[in-house]
């Protein structure tokens, strides 16, 4: 098809008049072959067109000799010079006289038909050996960037072909359309440059054939340019993706003020001040800070240009503020993120928590089992319990006071002050320190405590003494052997009844015997119960 095209010669006819004689002679002085005669195109030089016959005292002689190609070399025509298709001035004619003459006859013009045959002699070119292009980021795809052509001298269309390891994002309008069409998305964060070659072949598979061919090669480089489409990042955010759109999310900032204080300066914010970049990453835009909502009364105020917020004034009421604050790019208003700032207003703390005394003494039995409780005294079983008052707080109660032991393995402290054994003792006594800490100001109080290990056989007697777990594994066991008992009394007195053996009085009283043994045991299980 195409290559076919290319291979057909195109043709100059050069034609070489014949003038007969003004006398009407019908005698011809010499004779040339009919039809044109062809002679490729950079060919040789001395290749003979044609062989002019002609009788021996004829003489020939190029009269019109175009380009000054040609001369005779006896009767042949030849060419002089080779012939370029391509450096031909007119490609459609060229005349060349020669002139027979013998001597008293009237002197006559012959014409030869040449066909000059265009043939691949030439390689395709491009302009430029590197072509430099610019290329915005997330140009759609099928959009054309740029359209890079050689040229060849000897025939149209010419062969493209792009090679490169990056061409997922760059094709060919097809093969001999070097038009470069987006191929897909480009992302300025993936990749700001792309290197292309670009092959041009003026014969679609030269190498196929036995016909020259000739190769041509440019490289593109493609610079992206990074595009306005990401909105400033409140700082430090997440990264998501949705889709081809990367998001970065921030989770806002937090700040502490205390009731009825204005703070000067910059108020300290967590994580870090309020401040956002440019989602583009080349881009760095300028961008100002605004409060949007939440200011009720104006308490606050941002700086446009850093984003620091400081207070004009104390807050008077107690409680979480939260303020809306907007970061958008000066140029371009429509590139905006939002963002929320809390500020916590706390009462300030004058006093920290403080135990009601600063020693305390506590009980313990050295029998006693992880989880038991230290007691109050040597003489009951009421559990030991520090309180820590915090005279900031109406009713000296500080919700948020936590307890703690220090240098302490045997206890630990609950949320109520009981303190609880944490392991067996195997000392006569041992000292400890409390703490109350009040969790939001991190301000606390420390009391001493030492507990007194009481020895096993000083047990006071059980009315005194709480049960413990050895005691009720003791009773558990006498209660079951009782139920036992009871069942084969029960047994018993059936299976007499049954054999009529005895009385109805009888039964009723064995019946009421094991009443009140039953009732032992729940009188006994009550107490398990209790403790
Ligand atoms: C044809 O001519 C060109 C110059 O125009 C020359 O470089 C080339 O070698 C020639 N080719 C042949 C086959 O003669
Ligand atoms: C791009 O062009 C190709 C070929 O013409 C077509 O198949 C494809 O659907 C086009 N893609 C888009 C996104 O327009
Ligand atoms: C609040 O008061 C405490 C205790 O005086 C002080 O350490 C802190 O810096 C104050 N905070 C502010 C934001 O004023
Ligand atoms: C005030 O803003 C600047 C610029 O963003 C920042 O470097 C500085 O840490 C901020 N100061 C405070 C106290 O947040
Ligand atoms: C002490 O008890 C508290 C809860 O009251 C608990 O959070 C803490 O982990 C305990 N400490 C130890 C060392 O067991």
């Amino acid at each position: 098809m195409d290559q076919k095209w290319k291979r057909q010669p195109v043709t100059v006819i050069i034609i070489i008049t014949l003038c007969f004689c003004t006398f009407g002679s019908t005698q011809r002085l010499c004779t040339v072959p009919a039809g044109p005669v062809s002679v490729p195109e950079n060919s040789t030089a001395d290749l003979q067109v044609v062989k002019i016959s002609s009788g021996s005292d004829v003489t020939l002689n190029v009269v019109v000799n175009p380009e000054e190609k040609f001369y005779l070399k006896g009767k042949a025509l030849m060419v002089k010079k080779e012939l370029d298709y391509e450096a031909l001035p007119s490609r459609a004619a060229l005349v060349v006289w020669v002139q027979c003459s013998r001597p008293g006859s009237k002197s006559v013009n012959e014409s030869v038909e040449v066909l000059v045959e265009n043939i691949n002699d030439n390689p395709p070119n491009f302009a430029q050996n590197n072509y430099v292009l610019e290329v915005n980021e997330l140009t759609p795809v099928n959009s054309s960037v740029g359209l890079i052509e050689a040229t060849d001298a000897d025939s149209e269309p010419l062969f493209y072909r792009l090679e490169s390891t990056m061409d997922k994002y760059f094709r060919l309008e097809n093969i001999n359309t070097p038009k470069l069409l987006v191929k897909s998305v480009i992302d300025y964060d993936v990749v700001q440059k792309i290197s292309l070659i670009l092959h041009v072949q003026d014969t679609f598979n030269g190498s196929a054939s036995n016909e020259p061919f000739f190769t041509s090669v440019a490289t593109i480089t493609v610079h992206i340019k990074d595009v306005d489409n990401r909105p400033p990042w409140f700082q430090p955010c997440l990264r998501t993706n949705l889709g081809l759109a990367k998001l970065c999310v921030s989770t806002g900032y937090r700040g502490k003020v205390n009731l009825t204080e204005k703070e000067e300066g910059p108020l300290t914010l967590e994580p870090g001040p309020v401040f956002a970049k440019d989602g583009d990453k080349n881009r760095s835009e300028q961008i100002s800070y605004r409060i949007l909502r939440g200011n009720d009364g104006n308490l606050f105020q941002i700086d446009e240009d850093t984003g620091n917020i400081s207070m004009t004034k104390a807050a008077d009421i107690v409680g979480p503020i939260t303020l809306t604050v907007m970061a958008s790019q000066v140029t371009n208003r429509d590139q905006f993120a939002v963002t929320q700032v809390t500020f916590d207003v706390t009462k300030k703390s004058r006093n920290p928590p403080q135990f009601e005394k600063e020693r305390y003494e506590g009980f313990i039995y050295s029998n006693s089992i992880p989880e038991s409780m230290i007691l109050r005294d040597r003489s009951s079983n009421r559990p030991f319990r520090v309180r820590a008052r915090d005279e900031d707080f109406a009713g000296g109660v500080n919700p948020d006071v936590k307890y703690e032991v220090q240098y302490s393995s045997y206890v630990n402290v609950t949320s109520d002050g009981f303190v609880v054994l944490k392991r067996v003792v195997k000392t006569e006594s041992f000292v400890l320190q409390l703490r109350a800490v009040d969790t939001t100001t991190g301000e606390f109080g420390t009391a001493a405590l030492s507990v007194q290990v009481i020895p096993a056989d000083a047990m006071p007697s059980p009315s005194n003494v709480g049960y413990r777990a050895g005691d009720m594994a003791l009773l558990g066991l006498v209660m079951a052997a009782l139920l036992v008992l009871c069942l084969i009394v029960i047994g018993f007195l059936i299976s007499r009844l049954w054999k009529g053996h005895s009385s109805g009085d009888k039964i009723c009283e064995k019946i009421i015997t094991v009443h009140s043994l039953m009732k032992a045991e729940v009188t006994a299980e009550t107490v398990r119960k209790s403790y």
